[in-house]
């Protein structure tokens, strides 16, 4: 059976480049490599393998903390939003995990606690972000109490950036923190990509990177190729049908592009079903054997169309790059007017992900 070309190449070796990209940043402090959401779309376990250098890994989900357990993972991981109800306690005391401890329910699920296993946790101050976290006025109560419970065992102060990737960055936030952690003898962790990135005096005991380790930017005004940073993902796919256009002929649902000359359109598989985002316009960049094209028209579920005009030998079975090698993800989320972190994590379950070939490009 002839399978549907659609692939997202991983390459192991980009992953690593990029972990040595942020320990370079690092300096002496560990890394947690931030792996939730399916490791944004890569897949958690090639990932992890490949990152298995990395100092910790920080998930969402214990199902995600199970399988870093099962892959025999034996280094720390951090539960990003702890736990959501009292049973998920004896999963972390079982599974060795760390959860972030932000709000005061989470500290009655810890007094109420009667196993007697400890729990290692992540204090969260909320310094400005207001998602999670303890306000500055309530975390010295939150501390005690913790550190008043038996069960409890290391704990880690740490708190996020909202605007460490924009003009903004983080000196607000920077200024709440050392005032809350000030005289307070704990590890700290706060640096996200950006702040690892940009705020040497972000990186404390542990840093947070996500989206670097990917190959992706977190700015919008330095791409990741001068960071240093090389794509983790390729979504690759290959033209499965070509229309020849008459000028007047539409193509796709709506009929929103219209040919203006005769011109020849390449029927690419590869639709939002797979994570493509449907609110690309006309002109969003692809590659078609390694050079560059558009996206014509709408998007639908399960294909997209690519203007052959400057491709006169491109036909049925040519290989399109969607984004990633050759062509940075940034690119295709800023012209469909969204943030590379959604189109990496949206790759759908459907489409494959594979090991890398030495280079996707024909
Ligand atoms: C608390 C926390 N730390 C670190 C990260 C990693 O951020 P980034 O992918 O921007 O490096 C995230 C991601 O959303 C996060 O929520």
């Amino acid at each position: 059976m002839l399978s549907r070309p659609l692939v997202a190449y991983i390459s192991a070796a980009a992953l690593q480049n990029n972990l040595a990209v942020a320990r370079r940043h690092a300096g002496s402090a560990k890394v947690m490599a931030v792996v939730k959401a399916n490791a944004y779309g890569h897949g958690l376990a090639r990932v992890a393998a490949a990152l298995w250098a990395a100092d910790g890994f920080a998930v969402v989900t214990l199902q995600e903390a199970a399988t870093l357990r099962e892959l025999g993972w034996d280094k720390p991981i951090m539960l990003l939003e702890g736990m959501f109800e009292a049973a998920d306690l004896a999963l972390c005391q079982v599974l060795a995990v760390t959860p972030v401890i932000h709000h005061a329910a989470q500290i009655d699920m810890l007094a109420q606690d009667t196993s007697g296993a400890a729990v290692s946790v992540f204090l969260k101050l909320n310094s400005g972000m207001n998602r999670l976290g303890f306000v500055p006025a309530e975390f010295p109560a939150a501390l005690a109490r913790l550190q008043h419970l038996p069960n409890v065992g290391d704990i880690t102060l740490m708190s996020h950036f909202a605007t460490a990737d924009d003009a903004t960055g983080v000196v607000d936030q920077q200024l709440c923190i050392e005032q809350a952690f000030s005289g307070l003898n704990y590890p700290q962790s706060l640096a996200n990509s950006a702040a690892l990135l940009r705020y040497r005096g972000t990186r404390a005991d542990w840093v947070r990177p996500g989206i670097m380790l990917y190959g992706a930017s977190p700015f919008a005004d330095q791409s990741a190729a001068q960071l240093g940073l090389q794509p983790a993902m390729t979504l690759c796919s290959r033209i499965i049908a070509v229309q020849t256009l008459q000028p007047g002929d539409a193509i796709g649902y709506g009929r929103t592009y219209v040919a203006q000359q005769p011109m020849r359109v390449g029927v690419v598989a590869c639709g939002y079903a797979d994570g493509y985002p449907r609110h690309a316009p006309t002109g969003t960049p692809l590659r078609v054997q390694g050079q560059r094209t558009q996206l014509l028209g709408r998007v639908s579920m399960d294909m997209l169309y690519a203007d052959l005009t400057p491709l006169p030998q491109a036909g049925v079975g040519s290989p399109v790059v969607l984004w990633g090698e050759g062509l940075p993800v940034e690119e295709v989320a800023t012209a469909a007017s969204t943030i590379n972190y959604e189109l990496l994590c949206a790759r759908a379950h459907r489409v494959p992900v594979n090991d890398q070939p030495e280079t996707v490009l024909p």
